[in-house]
């Protein structure tokens, strides 16, 4: 891996999943990989409308700042999704970028059942960041479950998720539980090294305009 796109959903830059981001990028430029920490909350990135615009030609018709956005996730070969929990899901930030990239990345290839167009290139790897502010990981698994959800339509495969469970009780995510440290040191390892990739839904159950229309079903 040469380059990495940190996308942070959390609103706080000083916040717990800040503070995961920070090590793994400590990590990653130990490694001499380049990598960029984008927070979503500082760009002008609004939500998807499901105009259908990208169901035409795989563009999407707004122009704010996702545009710039995709080209720095398409020049990179690692993607990074982190998001705190915020009701169960991901935060309204990480959201708008799942559901603007889920749309004009994957549905119009989808519809046309052409074998690429608007998805980004082949060769990427991704991890997963989720925080949460309860103990416990039920409060992560449905905004895990989101992120992973975009990765799988994208067809990304995922090598490593950092979970971090109940962040607002007892002393936080870092006081006296020298274990988290040790989890993302080794979940960025298993994200740089890429020896085990976590299956995605796509592997078993979706086949998104790789084969013909007869083998989809499709006329
Ligand atoms: C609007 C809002 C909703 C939240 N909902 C949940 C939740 O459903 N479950 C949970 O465990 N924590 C919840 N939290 C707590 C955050 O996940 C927690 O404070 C987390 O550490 C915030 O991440 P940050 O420090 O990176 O900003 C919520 C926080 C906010 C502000």
């Amino acid at each position: 891996m040469n380059k990495v796109i940190i996308l942070v959903g959390s609103p706080r830059s000083k916040g717990n999943t800040a503070r995961i981001v920070e090590r793994v990028d400590e990590i990653l430029q130990k490694r001499d990989i380049e990598s960029e920490i984008v927070k979503l909350n500082k760009l002008d990135i609004r939500p998807c409308r499901n105009c259908g615009a990208c169901e035409e030609d795989g563009q999407c018709v707004q122009k704010d700042d996702m545009r710039e956005l995709w080209e720095k996730v398409e020049s990179s070969d690692g993607l990074v999704l982190a998001s705190p929990t915020y009701y169960s899901g991901v935060t309204a930030q990480m959201k708008i970028f799942i559901d603007r990239t889920g749309r004009a990345k994957v549905i119009w290839d989808y519809k046309r059942n052409l074998p690429s167009g608007s998805r980004f290139s082949e060769g990427k790897r991704a991890m997963v960041i989720g925080v949460c502010g309860q103990p416990g990981e039920r409060w992560l698994k449905c905004s895990i479950m989101q992120m992973k959800s975009l990765l799988s339509d994208l067809q990304i495969p995922l090598y490593s998720i950092i979970k971090g469970d109940g962040a607002d009780v007892g002393g936080g995510l870092f006081k006296g539980r020298p274990e988290v440290m040790i989890d993302i040191d080794e979940a960025t390892e298993g994200f740089v090294e890429g020896d085990e990739e976590i299956t995605l839904s796509y592997k078993e159950n979706w086949n998104l305009g790789r084969d013909s229309p007869q083998e989809s079903g499709e006329s």
